[in-house]
């Protein structure tokens, strides 16, 4: 049994949902291979990679994203794309010409519905459509997202790269371990279960970077983190905490969720509180026979998304990017400033304060107000306590709070 299990974990399992990209199919595109960013150049060769950019974004908050400027890196260092396609002056924003320009100059998404373009507001409940899309993509709208973050990044913070995927925050082992174990879905109160993704979204093994030694091991080191498993491919290890009890009528068949049964004439037959759907009258890990703990860890992996996904973006609490970004990029999230500081005067609403003009609605007037953008397009390490949590207890009034 627990050799099965572990062989089960180790054959890593595609968890992607179907309904992430919304059925639509991926659009096909050849990428060029845009080069990663340096550890070192001259200002001359920073502004040739920004060049282009500049032609329509003008002007932003901070040109490196970072807070020192002594850091010389350009547009396309980060996001890729290219820096030669240029915007005359006399091009409207929003022309067919300058459409055309946008189009060689971005990066384009292999599910453009999905993500509405050419809308640069993160999507609303993205659930693994990070893990379909193109890396190219993705390192284009969010170069800090762990999948890309070696090209954009890697050259200057491999090690913060390392320690971040390894963070809790990251894979979740904490809330994953213990609902594994407290739901007997494995038998290791030693944590087994880890999130982290490959660059093309695949479901990835994490692994210590130096052997565990004893003395680590017994000071809660892990030696490797492994994927969740694919919900349906778990037998239910909880075989005494079936969901329903069913009702009298056991029908061969597998039970139709959504649809017991057809005609509704069975249901006439059961009692109240005593449906036909149940955990199934099959054996384990048949019909629906499965371990619904495990399929409720791989929902909450989607609906209450760790540093891999981007936030869900529908409402305050939850507008962030991924990656490194999900921390250092601040977005309006509380207006309370016990948790917001600073940040509380530009509202819950996740709208931007950025000087750039194809963002802020000064271009595009119907831009404006937008919500899923940060703030500004630059890094900060005074993150503000809204960015780790929702804070429902301390929404208090001021009074009594001081
Ligand atoms: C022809 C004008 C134009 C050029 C050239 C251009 N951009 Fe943009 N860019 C825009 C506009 C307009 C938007 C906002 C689109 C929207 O939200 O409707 C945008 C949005 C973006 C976004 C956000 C995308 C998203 O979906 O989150 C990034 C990142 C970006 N640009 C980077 C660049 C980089 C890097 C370059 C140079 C390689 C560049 N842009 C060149 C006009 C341009
Ligand atoms: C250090 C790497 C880095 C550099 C250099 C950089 N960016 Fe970005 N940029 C990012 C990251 C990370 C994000 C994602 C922020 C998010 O989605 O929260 C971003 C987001 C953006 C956005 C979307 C903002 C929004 O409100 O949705 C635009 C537009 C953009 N960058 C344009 C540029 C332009 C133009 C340049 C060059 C002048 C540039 N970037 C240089 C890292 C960089
Ligand atoms: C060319 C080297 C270089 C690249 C590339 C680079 N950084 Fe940095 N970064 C630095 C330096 C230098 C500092 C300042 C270090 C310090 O203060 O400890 C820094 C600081 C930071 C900070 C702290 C806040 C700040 O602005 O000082 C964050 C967050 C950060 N970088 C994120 C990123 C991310 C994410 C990327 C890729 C999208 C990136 N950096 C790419 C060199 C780089
Ligand atoms: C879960 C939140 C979180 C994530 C994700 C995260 N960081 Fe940080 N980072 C922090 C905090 C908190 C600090 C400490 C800030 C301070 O001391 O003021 C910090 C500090 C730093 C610093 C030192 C900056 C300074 O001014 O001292 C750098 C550089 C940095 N992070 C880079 C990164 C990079 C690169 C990534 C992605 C690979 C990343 N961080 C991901 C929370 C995070």
């Amino acid at each position: 049994m627990l050799r099965s299990i572990l062989a089960t974990l180790i054959v890593i399992l595609g968890a992607t949902g179907a309904l992430a990209a919304g059925g639509e199919k991926p659009v096909k595109r050849e990428y060029p291979v845009f080069p990663p960013a340096p550890y070192g150049q001259t200002q001359e060769e920073v502004a040739v990679k920004s060049a282009g950019c500049i032609s329509c974004h003008e002007k932003t908050d901070s040109a490196s994203m970072h807070i020192s400027g002594a850091v010389a890196i350009g547009c396309t260092d980060c996001h890729g794309g290219s820096a030669e396609h240029f915007r005359d002056k006399s091009v409207k924003p929003g022309s067919v010409e300058y459409t055309g320009i946008l189009k060689k100059a971005h990066v384009l998404p292999l599910y453009p519905k999905t993500w509405h373009w050419p809308t640069s507001a993160n999507p609303k409940a993205s659930y693994t459509l990070l893990n379909k899309e193109s890396p190219e993509y993705l390192r284009f709208i969010n170069p800090s997202d762990y999948r890309v973050v070696r090209e954009g990044c890697g050259a200057c913070h491999m090690k913060d790269i390392q320690a971040a995927e390894r963070s809790l925050m990251a894979t979740s082992a904490m809330l994953w371990g213990g609902a594994a174990y407290n739901n007997g879905i494995l038998p290791f109160k030693r944590y087994v279960l880890g999130e982290a993704y490959t660059r093309d979204g695949e479901p990835a093994v994490l692994d210590s970077p130096v052997a565990v030694t004893p003395k680590m091991a017994a000071r809660g080191i892990l030696p490797k983190l492994y994927p969740l498993p694919a919900w349906e491919t778990i037998p239910a290890a909880d075989v005494f905490r079936v969901f329903e009890r069913g009702g009298r009528n056991i029908i061969t068949q597998f039970p139709e969720i959504g649809l017991p049964n057809a005609l509704g004439q069975l249901q006439r037959l059961e009692e109240p509180g005593r449906p036909d759907i149940r955990q199934s009258n099959r054996g384990n890990a048949t019909g629906i026979r499965v371990a619904i703990p495990v399929l409720n860890i791989h929902k909450t992996r989607l609906n209450d998304p760790h540093t891999w996904y981007l936030g869900t973006n529908d409402q305050p609490g939850d507008y962030r990017t991924s990656g490194c970004g999900a921390c250092h990029v601040v977005y309006a999230n509380d207006r309370e400033w016990v948790s917001s500081g600073k940040y509380a005067k530009h509202g819950n609403k996740g709208q931007t304060i950025t000087v750039d003009p194809t963002i802020n609605g000064e271009h595009f007037p119907e831009m404006k107000g937008e919500k899923g953008h940060p703030l500004k397009h630059a890094f900060t390490s005074a993150i503000p306590t809204s960015s780790c949590m929702t804070l429902f207890a301390l929404h208090l009034d001021r009074k009594s709070v001081v």
